[in-house]
């Protein structure tokens, strides 16, 4: 089957994606600090966290889905999550690939966390930064519209938001790791 409709839910499908992913890493950074309010506590974030995480996935199988039933180019099932061996911009549908298989393992560890040792959950849940990056320079590299000036506005505003909420992270970290007693282990220090 080939429709023009196919490849503009792809191409749609595609940017709010992009939206949705990093809003749930923003919202994922925002729900390990620790400064929450009576009136927007901590589960609040961490529920949306998930439910946007939801509805990523989601977004990932129609994206997926409208790329492979549209025929008027050569994308199969298998190249969605295999990152080698497409016809069509390998590269880019290879990383596409790469961040799928990265979030489908990111979101089963997450359903299977109480049975996973919390340092496995972690360093696992950690690479959906890696995710993330690769399918930004998956969208910049494919996307028909990705030199628009819309397009390049949106991607520059989804980075901006993961990088200014990863460093804001990072300088309380840090802060915390100089502040606390000394002789306790970095790692207690630090708590996530
Ligand atoms: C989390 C993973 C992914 C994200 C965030 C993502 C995001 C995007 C974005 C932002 C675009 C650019 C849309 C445009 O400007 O036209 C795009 C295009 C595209 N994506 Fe993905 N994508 C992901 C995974 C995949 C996978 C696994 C496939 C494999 C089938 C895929 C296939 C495509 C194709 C074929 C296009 C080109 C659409 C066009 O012709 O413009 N993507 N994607």
């Amino acid at each position: 089957m080939s429709s023009p409709l196919l490849w503009y839910l792809n191409r749609a499908t595609g940017a709010v994606l992009l939206v949705a992913f990093s809003l749930t890493v923003v919202l994922g950074i925002l729900a390990t600090g620790r400064r929450f309010s009576p009136l927007w506590p901590r589960f609040v974030t961490q529920g949306l966290h998930r439910a946007l995480a939801g509805v990523t996935l989601a977004l990932l199988a129609a994206h997926v889905a409208s790329a492979v039933i549209d025929e008027y180019v050569d994308i199969r099932w298998w190249q969605a999550v295999v990152p080698f061996g497409a016809t069509y911009r390998p590269l880019f549908l290879g990383l596409g690939a790469v961040a799928l298989d990265l979030l489908v393992v990111v979101g089963v560890t997450s359903l299977l966390r109480r049975h996973i040792p919390h340092r496995v959950w972690r360093a696992v849940h950690l690479s959906s930064y890696l995710a993330w990056a690769v399918s930004v320079v998956h969208g910049l590299g494919i996307g028909t519209d990705s030199a628009k000036l819309w397009s390049l506005a949106l991607t520059a505003v989804c980075v901006g938001a993961v990088i200014a909420s990863a460093a804001a992270r990072l300088v309380v970290v840090a802060r915390r790791l100089r502040t606390a007693p000394a002789g306790l282990p970095a790692a207690s220090k630090a708590v996530a």
